[in-house]
């Protein structure tokens, strides 16, 4: 087993953009805890099923990016305390405070009343491109669809969908916009700081015009009981609008070339609708939107798989490798939409679960069976070796473009 830092040029190449599985399947059986070295920050990534889930709920693997050893320098640069210093990048019991204030908010129940809305969006975007014959995915469905629905619970008005959306489609493409490294750079510090003044001065106006919901509901945790700072209400916020649309939009993008080039697993689906829930966690375990979880650092020397990881070093659970290991799932590159409902953990894993996870399996059950129903002839417009993704190195799985006809 190699201890040699494998050069990020060399693992994340063209071919592993178009498809990672191959490459996730070697480094399994190779080098499963394989040091990756990069230009942004070195780091240890974890690809068997078992350690993963094990690194999940590792003590010893912290999610305190902004303790004093100060980690975020290395992941996301100075000044990023604004949007990201957040639950995702802290560990209990901080953790715990910040998560217990929203997760009410996300309970089942609450997400259930939402369906109906969630179905008037899904048709609306259908409704614009139904009689056209073709269309670009991403951009007329996936990514409105759940951007327009995390908004809508936010309270971010209407008007605002726009620049909104422009700013985190910036920080998603990054890596893979074409545009030269430093350009690049520059526009996502841009979109970020925008980003940040936007959420900062919308919390200021809805403290002077409160309404019915959850920036509000997170202001009066802030105000009433003193429970949330106003940085974290900010940076919770920002939380929420980034992780609620993002991930959804490229699983549902995901989902579809899955199933557009899977004509048998479609035809089943399409003439078993009550497939669709199972259908979902299979697609999502075949494809899914979050190659790699959000980055850990070893608070002590740790040993997996006989390599030992240093202290303080950069650990990504690679979630998508995870999902294809043969010895959890039978014949994993397989998609299988009757596959029994495994364990796989597209969702997360331990106290960082989804804490969308309802919400998302909602949008993407309407999404996906509506567009099903309504789009009976759907196919992609162009070869899916053609298709247009975000880079290997990108933190998401997911499209720059689907262009479809139907
Ligand atoms: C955390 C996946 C949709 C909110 C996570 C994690 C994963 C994940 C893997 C854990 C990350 C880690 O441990 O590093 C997904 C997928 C989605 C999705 C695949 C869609 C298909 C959503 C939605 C929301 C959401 C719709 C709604 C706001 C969150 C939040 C966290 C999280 C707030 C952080 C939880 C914590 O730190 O305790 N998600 N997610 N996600 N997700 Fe999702």
């Amino acid at each position: 087993m190699t201890e040699r830092p494998v050069p990020a040029s060399e693992l994340y190449t063209d071919e592993m953009t178009a498809d990672p599985y191959p490459t996730f399947a070697h480094l399994r059986e190779t080098a499963p805890v394989c040091p990756v070295s990069s230009p942004r920050y070195d780091s240890y990534l974890i690809t068997r099923y078992d350690d993963a889930k094990t690194a999940l709920t590792d003590p010893r693997l912290s999610k305190d990016l902004y303790g004093p050893d100060k980690h975020y320098l290395r992941i996301f640069g100075p000044n990023s305390e604004g949007l990201n210093k957040n639950m995702l990048n802290s560990d209990p019991p901080e953790h715990t405070r910040l998560r217990r204030m929203i997760s009410q908010a996300f309970a089942p129940r609450r997400i259930e009343a939402l369906r109906p809305r969630v179905g008037e969006i899904v048709d609306s975007l259908l409704d614009k491109v139904v009689h056209q014959g073709e269309a670009e995915l991403m951009h007329d469905f996936a990514i409105p669809l759940p951007m327009t629905v995390i908004c809508e619970l936010l309270g971010i008005p209407e008007s605002d969908h726009e620049r909104v959306l422009d700013w985190t489609q910036v920080i998603r493409t990054s890596g893979s916009s074409g545009r030269a490294p430093e350009e690049d750079k520059a526009a996502v510090q841009d979109a970020q700081l925008h980003l940040h003044h936007y959420l900062s001065d919308l919390v200021q106006a809805k403290r002077e015009a409160p309404a019915d919901d959850m920036i509000c509901a997170l202001i009066d945790a802030c105000d009433q009981e003193g429970k949330l700072s106003e940085r974290e209400l900010v940076t919770t916020t920002f939380l929420l609008l980034f992780a609620g649309h993002q991930t959804t939009a490229d699983f549902i993008g995901n989902a579809t070339v899955a199933l557009l080039t899977h004509p048998e697993q479609l035809g089943m689906l399409r003439s078993t609708p009550e497939l669709l829930p199972q259908a979902i966690e299979e697609l999502l375990r075949f494809d899914g939107p979050l190659p790699v979880a959000s980055p850990r650092i070893a608070t002590e020397d740790v040993v997996y798989d006989g390599v030992r990881i240093p202290r303080g070093s950069i650990v990504g659970v690679v979630i998508n490798s995870a999902n294809h290991d043969p010895a959890q799932f039978a014949d994993p590159d397989r998609l299988d939409l009757c596959r029994e409902r495994g364990p796989h953990i597209g969702f997360g894993h331990g106290v960082h679960y989804c804490l969308g996870v309802s919400l998302a399996r909602m949008e993407a059950r309407i999404g996906i069976g509506t567009m099903l129903r309504r789009l009976p002839n759907l196919r992609l417009a162009v070869p899916p070796g053609e298709l247009r993704r975000l880079a290997a190195a990108s933190p998401f799985r997911g499209l720059l473009e689907l262009p479809v006809e139907f």
